[in-house]
């Protein structure tokens, strides 16, 4: 297996990666894994076992075409790609600066990405006008954290809500036209991780051990949306049953 994490460094995108690293390792499989910084990860490095590691600086502002061309990769190409980057501004209470770099880095950057590995993950037999010759198998599979809360924006969360609504929309759109990869929208519900430091922890919270094979399940069965946990799925329908005139009284 190959692997492409772009944002090693979020709680979620660690754990889905130990996740995935719990399969024996096959001859040859390397892993590029990008933090902001470009650093290395001691959690990582020291679950890699025989796997190849390398370490790249990508940040989601940044343009994705230069960056994956200057990876000099050869025919190198993953099979499965996570995107795990993300920003929170807590409560939503942020100057409209930080409102607007949330809004870009989980919408319209995370997007373009997708869209940059779509075409870099085109089989070299693609047909000119762009359909891949062996359709119905994809080249790769690829995960986006979104999150629950784009399921119906909340008062508190309002601009973080727009920004994974924007996400998933775009995504639909991505998959329709892109159909030699496979993309997967994992919306967790809460999970412990820096993101949500601010929270008061509670039974909603999950651990990201609990996120990761949800992710799994679905790259493995190319479910195009994941709920994880599973109940944040149940929970998600019945709130979206809330007439608006109670939902925005909601005091969250
Ligand atoms: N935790 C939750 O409750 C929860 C729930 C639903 C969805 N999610 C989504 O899950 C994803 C991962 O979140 P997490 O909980 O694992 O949070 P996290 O541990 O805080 O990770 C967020 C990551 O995003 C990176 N990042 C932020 N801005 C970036 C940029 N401009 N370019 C590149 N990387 C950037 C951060 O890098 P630095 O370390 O360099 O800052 C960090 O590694 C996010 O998309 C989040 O919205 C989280």
């Amino acid at each position: 297996m190959q692997g492409l994490v772009l944002g090693a460094g979020s709680g979620i995108g660690q754990a889905m990666v130990l996740e995935a690293w719990k399969r024996p390792p096959e001859r040859e499989e390397g892993w590029l894994l990008s933090t902001r910084r470009g650093e290395a990860l001691s959690v990582l490095e020291a679950q890699a076992g025989t796997r190849q590691l390398a370490w790249k600086a990508a940040n989601a502002l940044e343009a994705p075409g230069p960056w994956l061309e200057n990876l000099d990769a050869g025919d190198w190409r993953p099979r499965l790609v996570l995107v795990a980057w993300g920003r929170l501004v807590p409560g939503g209470a942020g100057d409209a600066d930080e409102l607007e770099l949330m809004r870009e880095v989980n919408g319209p950057a995370t997007l373009r990405w997708v869209e940059a590995l779509c075409q870099w993950l085109k089989p070299v037999s693609a047909a000119p006008g762009g359909l891949p010759l062996a359709i119905g198998s994809p080249v790769a599979h690829i995960a986006v954290l979104g999150s629950v809360a784009g399921d119906r924006p909340r008062r508190l969360q309002w601009e973080y809500s727009l920004s994974k609504q924007e996400l998933e929309r775009g995504l639909n759109d991505l998959r329709r036209r892109h159909p030699h990869v496979r993309i997967v929208l994992v919306k967790p519900g809460p999970v412990a991780t820096p993101m949500t430091a601010h929270m008061k922890p509670g039974p909603l919270m999950a651990h990201p051990a609990q996120v990761a094979p949800r992710l799994w399940r679905a790259w493995e069965e190319g479910w195009p949306q994941v709920y994880a946990p599973v109940w944040w799925g149940w929970i998600s329908r019945i709130l979206s049953l809330v007439p608006e005139k109670l939902w925005e009284r909601f005091p969250f």
